[in-house]
């Protein structure tokens, strides 16, 4: 008897059966990192030891053309939303806890669209979205669960949090309360002195423990490191003692060894779960390192809140099994921004994008995993038109012009060029403590409210082209004009006294407008 055609039959079934069996989308794992500068990590030349994180990159792909936001809240927003802020109102500085302002509810997250597309969505960190009423909690935004806290940052030991509520007239009020939940419980307590970077490793690692693989997993999981207070367990910061003498720089080092450690936890997890191999794991800033306390962003002038690169751009990697085995260990120079996660995101998913708005974003999967040509171009960096230059009524070269403002703070870059207007902030390079040289500062006019710079050529932006290539900065203003068109005004209200966490049940921060 020929058995053959048994023999294929039988390997065709048992193929069906393969290709039918379980769900092949990839988990994705993404990693964000609170006020994270450039030089804060090893392989940019750190003293900052980061051994996993370098490792994990190394086998990965290193994003080193990537744009965040100078700022926490508008990064989370761009990532959550795919959007740029303009959309939404998210333009002046942060979401304030006392504030009645939350990424709007019509905004879809990506959160809602893994879920739609049949993924576990869980959350473990920081928000910083805003809180005002329910339909702002993470947990109303497309995660099945969350654990983590609302604010700008936490205590990293004690999970309460106090702000400076200032009232129209009158004098300043400590606003003091807890900030750590499980779903819609707050659980601060219960794990007052365990140390925030642990704790939420730990909890990640109890995620991906219990996720049931039938399923793909969307996890997201922003650190409330390396963010103040400069907290860390004694252990790391004597890694540092006799090798960084500055106090905040041994700390914000000793929190970043601290968190490299955690995402290596994480890593074993999901590989000692047999997840790793079908796991795209992203790491992310959200913004420059705060210089003030301890963050550095050395070469690249300014720093968190600020216009110039040391503000925007990221320390940024993609690590997976499924990237081209060519661009393993590979830096890719592509402009990629915080934007394009969501479309991205979406691709890998199958999803697909009916019911968002028009996004910002372009899906970089094929320019991350295979190294094509990045699909975009530009970027906006922001309109803000609540900072405003010092002399309103200065003019000059470019003021006034018929596209756009320059004494209101702007920014956009389209290919090489970048364009910043009125009040960049932090103008100087802050060198690092560690290699005792003197920072850099550029005499620059008091009224000067137009940079032009070749990022390519300058990454450090030391030479402002705009008086030599004024044709340049006038196309830009035009683009820029274009976008302040399509803005929505800027929603940044007053504080609200109710927010106050002692007029509330437990003491906790949390929702406390019922309707609006
Ligand atoms: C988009 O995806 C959703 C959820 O998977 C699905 O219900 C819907 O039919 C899809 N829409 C289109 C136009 O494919
Ligand atoms: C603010 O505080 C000062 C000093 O404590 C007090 O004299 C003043 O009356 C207070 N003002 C208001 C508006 O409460
Ligand atoms: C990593 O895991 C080890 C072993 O469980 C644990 O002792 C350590 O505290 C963890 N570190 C972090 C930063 O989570
Ligand atoms: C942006 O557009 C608004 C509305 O058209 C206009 O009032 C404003 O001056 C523009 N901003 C700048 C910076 O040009």
């Amino acid at each position: 008897m020929d058995l053959t055609p048994l023999f294929r039959a039988v390997c065709f079934l048992i193929l069906i059966r393969i290709t039918e069996g379980g769900d092949k989308r990839p988990n994705i794992v993404f990693i964000l990192a609170d006020d994270f500068g450039w030089h804060d990590i090893g392989y940019h030349g750190s003293i900052v030891r980061s051994p996993y994180m370098d490792f994990l990159a190394s086998e990965g792909v290193k994003l080193e053309n990537y744009y965040v936001q100078p700022m926490c809240s508008p990064t989370r927003a761009q990532l959550m939303s795919g959007r740029y802020q303009i959309r939404y109102g998210l333009q002046h500085l942060v979401i304030q806890p006392d504030q009645r302002a939350c990424l709007p509810p019509d905004e879809v997250t990506i959160a809602q669209k893994m879920k739609e597309a049949g993924y576990a969505t869980h959350m473990v960190g920081k928000w910083h979205l805003g809180f005002y009423r329910k339909e702002c909690l993470p947990i109303n935004r497309g995660f099945d669960t969350f654990f983590g806290f609302l604010n700008c940052l936490i205590y990293h030991y004690t999970y309460d949090f106090g702000y400076w509520h200032t009232p129209e007239s009158g004098n300043k009020t400590i606003m003091f309360g807890w900030d750590l939940f499980r779903n819609h419980d707050c659980v601060a307590k219960e794990h007052k002195g365990e140390y925030s970077t642990i704790l939420f490793a730990e909890e990640a690692q109890r995620v991906i423990w219990n996720h049931d693989q039938e399923t793909p997993m969307f996890l997201y999981l922003p650190f409330a490191a390396v963010h103040n207070p400069l907290d860390v367990p004694r252990e790391y910061e004597a890694m540092y003692e006799g090798i960084i003498e500055d106090e905040q720089r041994r700390k914000k080092a000793a929190m970043v060894t601290c968190m490299d450690e955690a995402i290596w936890n994480i890593t074993k997890a999901l590989m000692d779960t047999g997840m790793w191999d079908n796991t795209v794991l992203i790491f992310s800033t959200d913004n420059g390192g705060a210089t003030s306390v301890g963050g550095n962003n050395w070469p690249l002038r300014g720093g968190k809140r600020s216009m110039f690169e040391g503000g925007i751009r990221g320390v940024g990697f993609v690590t997976s099994p499924l990237l081209d085995e060519a661009v393993r260990g590979t830096e890719n120079n592509q402009l990629i921004h915080v934007t394009d996660w969501f479309p991205t995101f979406v691709h890998l998913a199958e999803g697909n994008l009916s019911g968002t708005k028009p996004l910002d974003g372009f899906n970089q999967w094929d320019t991350i995993s295979q190294g094509m040509f990045s699909p975009r171009n530009e970027f906006l960096i922001n309109i803000d038109p609540m900072e405003i230059c010092a002399n309103p009524l200065a003019t000059n070269q470019f003021r006034p012009n018929p596209y756009f403002d320059v004494c209101v703070r702007g920014g956009i870059r389209v290919g090489k060029w970048k364009l910043v207007t009125g009040v960049p902030r932090q103008m100087y390079w802050t060198a690092p403590p560690e290699l005792g040289l003197e920072n850099i500062r550029l005499s620059e006019g008091k009224d000067k409210m137009v940079w032009l710079f070749d990022v390519y050529e300058d990454p450090n932006e030391l030479y402002d082209m705009s008086e030599e290539k004024p044709d340049i900065v006038m196309a830009l203003l035009q683009k820029l004009g274009n976008y302040n068109a399509t803005a929505v005004p800027v929603n940044y209200p007053a504080g609200d006294m109710w927010a106050n966490p002692q007029l509330r049940k437990g003491h906790a921060w949390g929702p406390w407008v019922e309707k609006y």
